[in-house]
């Protein structure tokens, strides 16, 4: 059988997504119990080129509590460092662990090390996507909605990795999802044309358009994420310059639903693509989205090598 890999969302069906989702609830509900330890005996390596809070913590405890072990592996390191080649890495790797978790800065860099291992391979972020992510903020997103067709989701910002891959789960999902982004920030063209001719499938909509305001109307969720990821730390100036007007603001949430709540990725710059006032608001659910992480990447986890 061939192994299953999970780099980004445009290969896999919708029909997974939703069982990913309606698992991490059960788990989250803790319907199988504490004894549902499914990576018993297994090892999962964590692959990591960039650094992280959630993502590295949420897959250590997720692993931990389905029976399994980790082993952190920062790319400074390990032999990748001084010159061992991402191919044999990868065929090294395959023959002690389970499955590699991987945040990278190129996408293509993950793509080698899945084509070259024999292991499931796991996309913890890479410059062009964030799936874990997105998996996380589609069970929020029904958790608070109750649904996710017909609810409208508004991303406001840089069209990054957490923006294409929420705009295809969204897509998948029948979600309404509008992305408000200047010229010259807009998402991937090929997440972006799957993610239309997706949402005509799934009875959603996606669009993206240049006014904030225009996305902010009536939204239920308003979404933004950082204006200079890691890595585009030479870019800062010129992105805080043009991604300005898109800051989520008390001004933007006063257009949305009223009953409208927030949402970020994080780690977020304060008072750059969100206020303070925003990130403390009683209908920020930030903190709910973070922890949602851990039960979809746990779903994930049992789906791929449970
Ligand atoms: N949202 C997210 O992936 O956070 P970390 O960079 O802390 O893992
Ligand atoms: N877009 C951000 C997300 C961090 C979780 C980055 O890539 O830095």
């Amino acid at each position: 059988m061939k192994k299953r890999d999970f780099l980004t969302l445009l290969d896999q069906k919708p029909e997974t997504v939703s069982m990913l989702l309606e698992r991490a609830l059960k788990m989250k509900e803790g319907k199988l119990g504490a004894s549902h330890c499914p990576l018993i005996g297994r090892s999962v390596g964590l692959l990591f080129e960039k650094p992280s809070t959630r993502t590295r913590v949420s897959f250590e405890v997720g692993i931990y509590q389905l029976g399994g072990q980790t082993i952190f592996l920062s790319t400074q390191d390990v032999q990748l460092s001084r010159g061992e080649t991402l191919h044999d890495t990868a065929r090294v790797l395959s023959r002690y662990l389970s499955a590699l978790v991987v945040r990278t800065y190129s996408h293509e860099t993950l793509v080698v090390l899945a084509r070259e291992a024999t292991i499931p391979v796991i996309n913890a972020l890479t410059d062009r996507a964030h799936p874990c992510q997105a998996l996380g903020d589609l069970l929020t997103i029904n958790e608070v909605s109750g649904r996710t067709s017909g609810v409208r989701v508004a991303y406001l910002g840089d069209g990054n990795n957490v923006a294409n891959s929420l705009m295809v789960g969204c897509a998948m999902m029948g979600t309404d999802f509008v992305m408000a982004c200047p010229e010259g920030y807009d998402p991937d063209p090929q997440y972006l044309e799957y993610s239309i001719a997706m949402a005509g499938r799934s009875g959603g909509s996606v669009r993206v358009v240049r006014d904030p305001a225009e996305a902010a109307g009536g939204a239920h969720f308003l979404y933004t994420d950082v204006w200079t990821s890691m890595g585009q730390e030479e870019e800062t100036e010129r992105r805080r310059r043009d991604l300005g007007p898109y800051q989520l603001n008390a001004g933007l949430l006063a257009l949305a639903d009223p009953d409208a709540r927030m949402m970020h990725c994080l780690p977020a710059n304060r008072g750059e693509e969100i206020t303070d006032e925003m990130m403390d608001h009683p209908r920020c659910i930030i903190i709910q989205q973070a922890e949602n992480r851990l039960h979809s990447q746990k779903a994930l986890l049992e789906w791929l090598i449970g």
